[in-house]
């Protein structure tokens, strides 16, 4: 067993690092930016793979990392794993019909609420205790949902045909826009220093550092962890303004 996931502040990597270490403590979980992925992928055929849900759709990164690697899911037994802030009708689904396309047999789909990424919006930014207690119950339900794999029950989230319907009407069809592609709407203000920080993080390798200041590429994937963890706040991608740095580690 493998667990391979993308994520921008921190949630899916937990959660996807505690699925796994609760359902075979010798496994492990790697970012899919890590250039091991493919061999790790190759080499086990159960596979936990999660991301963050972005206007109940899977990121860019993660479609595009399934559609170029197609010849790779043939006979794997996947279960899809996607968090989300507050609503994601088919988020898991949105993936488990790719791989299922490309040959993958689907164990599963697991939804998980957690805490908002979206630095640079108001809109579900909770307290920090909030936060707290929302990831204490994704905890918990992991744990349940560990307990049932190991009896052979597989949750379903997201991936029956209500949930699609769910998914498609409740938000894809207004926002599919947002997620068809990369995007080189990242914003960078003159308050950035040249650190170099958010170059060293992005998964897409989309920010470079020119004459002491960062410089956004047209590959961006809106995983927000660029904006998460610049000292500067010099970030923003949706809004205009860093609200909050929202961080798994702030709440853990
Ligand atoms: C661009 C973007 C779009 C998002 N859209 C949704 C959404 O449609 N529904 C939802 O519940 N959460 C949405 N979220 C919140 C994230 O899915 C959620 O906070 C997730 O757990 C972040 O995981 P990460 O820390 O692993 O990146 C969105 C976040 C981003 C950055
Ligand atoms: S992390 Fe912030 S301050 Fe550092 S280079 Fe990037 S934008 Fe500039
Ligand atoms: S530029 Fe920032 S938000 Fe976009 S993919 Fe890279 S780290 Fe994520």
């Amino acid at each position: 067993m493998i667990g391979i996931y993308l994520s921008g502040t921190g949630n899916t990597k937990h959660c996807v690092e505690k699925i796994v270490g609760l359902l075979d403590k010798t496994a492990s979980a790697l970012p899919l930016e890590d250039p091991s992925v493919i061999k790790h992928i190759k080499s086990n055929s159960t596979i936990i793979f999660g991301y963050p849900t972005q206007f109940s759709n899977a990121p860019y990164m993660v479609r595009d990392f399934i559609n170029k690697n197609r010849l790779l899911w043939k006979n794997k037994k996947i279960l899809c794993v996607a968090t989300m802030g507050a609503f994601s009708g088919d988020g898991a689904g949105c993936t488990a019909r790719l791989f299922k396309k490309y040959g993958a047999v689907i164990l599963g789909g697991v939804h998980i609420k957690m805490p908002d990424s979206v630095c640079d919006s108001k809109l579900l930014k909770k307290s920090i205790e909030k936060n707290r207690k929302i990831i204490r119950q994704a905890d918990k339900k992991i744990e349940f949902i560990a307990e049932q794999i190991k009896q052979g029950k597989y949750p379903k989230d997201g991936i029956t045909p209500i949930s699609h319907m769910a998914g498609l009407f409740g938000q894809r069809l207004w926002f599919y826009k947002k997620t068809a592609g990369y995007t080189d709407n990242l914003k960078i203000s003159a308050d950035c220093v040249g650190c170099g920080l958010c170059a060293s993080l992005c998964p897409m390798k989309n920010i470079s550092v020119k004459n002491n200041r960062a410089v956004a590429g047209g590959k961006c994937t809106m995983c927000y962890r660029c904006i998460s963890r610049c000292p500067q706040k010099a970030i923003t991608l949706l809004g205009d303004e860093v609200v909050e740095q929202c961080r798994y580690e702030k709440y853990c």
